[in-house]
């Protein structure tokens, strides 16, 4: 099985507050075992060989970069996609709010009804808060069953990283959700 997966991104604007959450670096920090300083917009596709992950399958990690790719390019990311992990800043609720009005819809307006993509809610920097996020994000997993699990980490103290890519591996070969709702379609 080849495992795609775009990490898709939740930046709100350009201002500084709405700072950017840390999709490459999340990658980066995976691929290097370090939290990268300097990190490009966005990170070379990578695949990672079948003998160094948990399940033993070999798996293609997309970065995504709103200022590098046109929608074109994001859409068809996502289309290729077997999970996504869909990537909050737990000090920006802004960032939180946008995996409701923006990346979800966006997302489920490109895949194929009858198959699901598994998605993965990921809230990085968690080492700048001291509270979890949880509370505002489990509302938002009761409501969207195409969401398999949650997850909070941090790129920069290496936090749940490797669970992070556990858990989009196995929501793809051992998906616990239903794959087909016949009561959505009506
Ligand atoms: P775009 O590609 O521009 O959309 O941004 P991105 O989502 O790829 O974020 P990027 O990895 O470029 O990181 C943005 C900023 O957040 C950088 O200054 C990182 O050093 C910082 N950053 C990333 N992850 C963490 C983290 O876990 N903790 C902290 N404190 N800072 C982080
Ligand atoms: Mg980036």
């Amino acid at each position: 099985i080849d495992i795609d997966y775009c990490i898709a991104g939740v930046r709100v604007g350009r201002t500084v507050w709405h700072s950017k959450v840390g999709k490459t670096s999340l990658i980066m920090s995976l691929v290097s075992e370090e939290f990268p300083d300097d990190v490009p917009l966005r990170a070379e596709e990578i695949t990672i060989p079948a003998d160094v992950t948990p399940e033993r399958v070999p798996t293609h990690i997309v970065d995504y970069s709103e200022a590098e790719q046109s929608d074109e390019q994001l859409y068809q990311e996502i289309s290729k996609a077997n999970v996504i992990c869909i990537v909050y800043s737990v000090n920006n609720k802004k960032s939180i709010e946008k995996v409701t009005s923006h990346w979800i819809p966006l997302i489920n307006d490109r895949t194929d009804k009858d198959s699901r993509v598994p998605l993965i809610l990921v809230g990085n920097k968690s080492d700048l808060v001291e509270h979890s996020s949880m509370e505002t994000i489990l509302p938002i997993m009761n409501q969207y069953s195409d969401i398999e699990t949650c997850v909070e980490c941090s790129a920069k103290n290496l936090k749940n990283i490797s669970e992070l890519f556990y858990y989009a591996q196995k929501a793809v070969l051992h998906p616990t959700g239903p794959l087909y709702c016949p009561e959505e379609k009506e």
